[in-house]
C-alpha cells in the first residue's frame, strides 16, 4: 500500500506535537510538508516548534513553510500559554532549530504542493483554518486538485472548549473556517464531539515517554504541563486529551469513527462565535436557510475512544518511532 501523502497545518502546541510525531513515525503516512499558523502560541513560536518536529523526528529533508500570523478580519483572540507553556512545548528546555524554513507563504506553499502532487495530498489543518482560507481564496481550483481534507477543530454537538460555543481552532478564526468549511471538496471535521472523549492515561503517557528517541524526550518533557492543565481544571479526569492526533487517527482507521453527513455553518456574533452548527432538517429547506449551497460535510460524532488511544500509543512506541526513512 503507498502511503497517503499530507501537509499538517499546525500551531504548536503540545497536542499539535503529539499529532506530528504520530505522522512522522507512520509508515502508512508521508508527511510531505508542515505548514505553521498562530493560535496557541504567536507564529514565531509555532513555526520554530515546526521546525523542532522534523529535525527531531531525523526528517529535515520535509519543508516547513510559516504561515499567517493572525486571523483574516478581527484580533485574534490571544495565545494559550497556560495550557501550552510560554514555548508551546510545555516549557521543555528546547534547542533553536538549525534548518531552514521554505520561502514560500505556508498559503502558497499548500497550492505548489497540490498543484504538483495533483489529487494526492490530504490537508490536515489542526490550528486556527486561516491558512486554507487563504489559499482556497488565492487558487479557487485548490478543492480539485487535493485529495481530502481532515481537520482537528469544530463542535456539532459538543460545547465549546475556548468559550460557551466555540471550540478553540474555530474561535481564533471563524471567518476562514466558514470558507474552509463551504467550499466543495471532501472534508472531514474531527471536533470535540469525538475528541473531549480521547483520553491518554497515565500508563499510556508513561509507555510513550518511556521510549528513547529524540521525539519521545520531547513529548516526555512538554506533556506534564498541558496533563496538568487537564487534571487542574477538569475534577476527576485523569491524563490528557491528544486532540490533534485524533486526526491522525481517523487518517489511519476511519472505521473507529461514527460520522453523519450534513452541512455546516460557523457562528460569527456573542458568545457562541466560532460554534459549528450543524443543518438540522427544519431549518435545512427555509428559503434562508443558513447552509443553502452549502456541500456536506462528514462529521465525527464519536467512535471508539479507548481503540483510538490505544492506536495513538502504538503509533507513538513503534521500534523506529521518528526515524522512519
Ligand atoms: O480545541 C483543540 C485544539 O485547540 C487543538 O488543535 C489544540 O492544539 C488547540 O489549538
Ligand atoms: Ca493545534
Amino acid at each position: 500500500m503507498s502511503s497517503r501523502k499530507i501537509i499538517f497545518d499546525t500551531d504548536p502546541g503540545v497536542d499539535d506535537a503529539v499529532a506530528a510525531f504520530m505522522a512522522l513515525a507512520c509508515p502508512e503516512i508521508d508527511v510531505v510538508g508542515l505548514t505553521s499558523v498562530y493560535g496557541n502560541l504567536p507564529i514565531d513560536i509555532t513555526t520554530a516548534n515546526a521546525l523542532r518536529f522534523v529535525e527531531l523526528a531525523g526528517r529535515p529533508d520535509i519543508p516547513v513553510a510559516r504561515g499567517a500570523d493572525r486571523p483574516l478580519v478581527v484580533d485574534d483572540i490571544g495565545p494559550v500559554p497556560f495550557i501550552h507553556g510560554d514555548n508551546g512545548l510545555g516549557n521543555a528546555p528546547v534547542a533553536d532549530p538549525s534548518i531552514e524554513l521554505s520561502p514560500l507563504h505556508a498559503a502558497e506553499f499548500i497550492y505548489q504542493m497540490a498543484a504538483a502532487n495533483a489529487g494526492e495530498i490530504t490537508l490536515v489543518p489542526v490550528g486556527p483554518l486561516t491558512n486554507i482560507a487563504l489559499a482556497v481564496r488565492l487558487h479557487p481550483d485548490l478543492p480539485e486538485l487535493v485529495h481530502e481534507v481532515v481537520v482537528m477543530g469544530g463542535n456539532a454537538y459538543a460545547p465549546g472548549n475556548a468559550s460557551p460555543g466555540g471550540e478553540a481552532n474555530m474561535l481564533h478564526d471563524p471567518e476562514a473556517a466558514d470558507i474552509v468549511l463551504g467550499e466543495d471538496w471532501p472534508l472531514t471535521m474531527v471536533g470535540l464531539d469525538v475528541t473531549n472523549a480521547v483520553n491518554l492515561d497515565h500508563a499510556q503517557l508513561a509507555a510513550i515517554a518511556a521510549v528513547d528517541s529524540p521525539p519521545n524526550l520531547l513529548l516526555a518533557a512538554a506533556m506534564p504541563f498541558y496533563q496538568a492543565f487537564y487534571e487542574d481544571n477538569l475534577e476527576g479526569f485523569e491524563g490528557l486529551c491528544p486532540h490533534d492526533a485524533v486526526a491522525i487517527a481517523y487518517l489511519l482507521q476511519p472505521e473507529l469513527f461514527e460520522t453523519v453527513q450534513k452541512p455546516l455553518r460557523v457562528e460569527m456574533h456573542g458568545f457562541g462565535r466560532g460554534k459549528t452548527w450543524a443543518a438540522d432538517p427544519y431549518h435545512l429547506t427555509e428559503p434562508n436557510s443558513p447552509w443553502a449551497g452549502r456541500p456536506d460535510v462528514t462529521i465525527a460524532t464519536g467512535g471508539d475512544a479507548q481503540a483510538i488511544s490505544e492506536l495513538i500509543v502504538a503509533e507513538l512506541t513503534r521500534a523506529d518511532s521518528g526515524s522512519k526513512p
